[in-house]
């Protein structure tokens, strides 16, 4: 299309002509949950996933740094000369807290990895797409996902031109069975499925985890088709008690691409995450590099380096807790513990099985992470989300915004990691005066034209 045409008086670039992500609806989701947030400010947010901030404190960030200098030092014999270039000075792409990760990793899942297949990104969201980046070779290479799924790996798909297909997760987590019929179907239609993207722990949007058997049939479903795994796993050490292995902890052949965030278990704030990518690829000269090798030299043309300070800012923080975020995180587990346990005994209490019109109101469980998925007797669609915002003060997510489809679904997650027990009162009680609302006829609710 010639831009210079069509484009209509008082605008300078039609958005037709530019890349077609930027209409795309996977990323225009994001837009719209962060707008709604922020136009109803004093609605309560069980939309948000974001860590609790009761225990920021900007006195931690010079500690931290601190505590990395005196390692640098001390541990690795730089000199004052060279710690002030590292962290001032343009870095080594792959990043300078590998190490201390491959040791987090030994120490808090069970992961061997060597330091060298770690890749310290810009937030996992950047080690996505640096991954589906490289895995698409052309239009024929296609993502599985399981579905419903992340909005930052969907986007990223969509950033990388890499088309989505969904896999059922069904009641467990994953539809093995599907996988596969996925994976014939896309072949059936000359396409090559790379990878499939899970997250096997607390997952968001549903909160469900794989049972262990399924993680070992879902690494051999894998082997049989030739893909990889891609593991995401920011919610895996927020359980409440029983910690499964990872898909990396289990994988003997190296197919698992495990995509970590310090998000959750560090600070949103630093935006560092990492990938672990061990593969050995072969060049052209039948040289074998680690597919780590290759992601960085992608990396090198994106962000060209994550900030040394902000990954020294992890590294002190993993390092005062002898680089285990268990320890780390314990007063965070006792928040979202409480949290999870409060909401669900708030929905109990507001949702009774005998109540009459909201009866039909029904929630999973989950035993860690930071998100429950609510079915309710309506469309939970973006109209109902707006009123829920105005007329009720509460905020939560149409589970439609995680479907490849984006069609109305009678479902919702609601996150409380932010949240106080009494702001998920308040919440709960709100929801509920929304529900009741909408099952009673929503007359309110067609009068207003949400
Ligand atoms: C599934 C999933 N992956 C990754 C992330 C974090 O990504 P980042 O490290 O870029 O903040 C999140 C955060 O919400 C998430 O829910």
């Amino acid at each position: 299309m010639d831009a210079r045409q069509v484009t209509p008086a008082g605008a300078d670039l039609l958005v037709a002509s530019l890349h077609g992500s930027l209409v795309d609806p996977a990323l225009e989701s994001m837009n719209f949950l962060n707008e709604i947030a922020m136009r109803y400010p004093d609605a309560v947010s069980f939309a948000s996933g974001r860590p609790c901030e009761e225990f920021f404190d900007v006195a931690l960030l010079h500690g931290y740094l601190d505590t990395y200098c005196r390692y640098l030092a001390a541990e690795r014999g730089y000199s004052q000369e060279q710690v002030r270039r590292l962290l001032f000075q343009y870095g080594r792409t792959k990043g300078i807290v590998h190490e201390l990760i491959a040791r987090n990793l030994a120490l808090d899942e069970q992961i061997t990895a060597d330091p060298e297949s770690v890749v310290v990104t810009v937030g996992c969201q950047e080690a996505m797409f640096c991954v589906l980046r490289a895995l698409r070779r052309d239009a024929r290479d296609v993502l599985l996902c399981v579905s419903p799924a992340y909005v930052g790996l969907t986007g990223a798909a969509r950033l990388a031109d890499m088309d989505v297909w969904p896999v059922a997760s069904g009641p467990l987590g994953v539809d093995t069975g599907d996988l596969a019929a996925q994976c014939r179907r896309a072949r059936a239609a000359g396409l090559r499925p790379r990878a499939c993207y899970v997250m096997p722990d607390f997952a968001n949007p549903t909160g469900v985890s794989l049972s262990v058997p399924l993680r070992r049939e879902l690494l051999d479903r894998a082997a049989e088709e030739d893909i990889l795994l891609l593991e995401d796993n920011p919610y895996g050490l927020f359980h409440d008690g029983e910690q499964a292995p990872t898909l990396k902890a289990l994988d003997t052949r190296r197919q698992v691409v495990y995509l970590g965030s310090f998000a959750k278990t560090g600070f949103p704030g630093a935006r560092v995450g990492y990938v672990v990518a061990d593969q050995r690829v072969s060049g052209p000269d039948g040289e074998v590099m680690l597919l780590a090798d290759y992601l960085s030299r992608i990396k090198s043309m994106l962000t060209v380096n994550t900030s040394p300070v902000a990954q020294a800012l992890v590294g002190g923080k993993l390092l005062e807790h002898g680089c285990r975020l268990t320890a780390a995180n314990r007063r965070e587990y006792a928040v979202y513990r409480r949290n999870r346990g409060h909401m669900l005994d708030g929905l109990a209490s507001r949702f009774p099985p005998e109540a009459g019109p909201a009866r039909a109101v029904s929630w999973n469980a989950p035993r860690g992470g930071f998100f429950v998925v609510v079915t309710v007797p309506f469309a939970a669609d973006d109209a109902i989300l707006e009123y829920s915002a105005s007329e009720h003060g509460v905020l939560w997510t149409p589970m439609s915004h995680f479907y490849e489809s984006g069609a109305a679904l009678p479902q919702l997650r609601l996150a409380c990691s932010q949240l106080t027990a009494d702001q998920i009162d308040t919440g709960l009680d709100r929801f509920a005066g929304l529900v009741r609302e909408v099952c009673a006829g929503g007359q309110r609710l067609t009068a207003a034209g949400a």
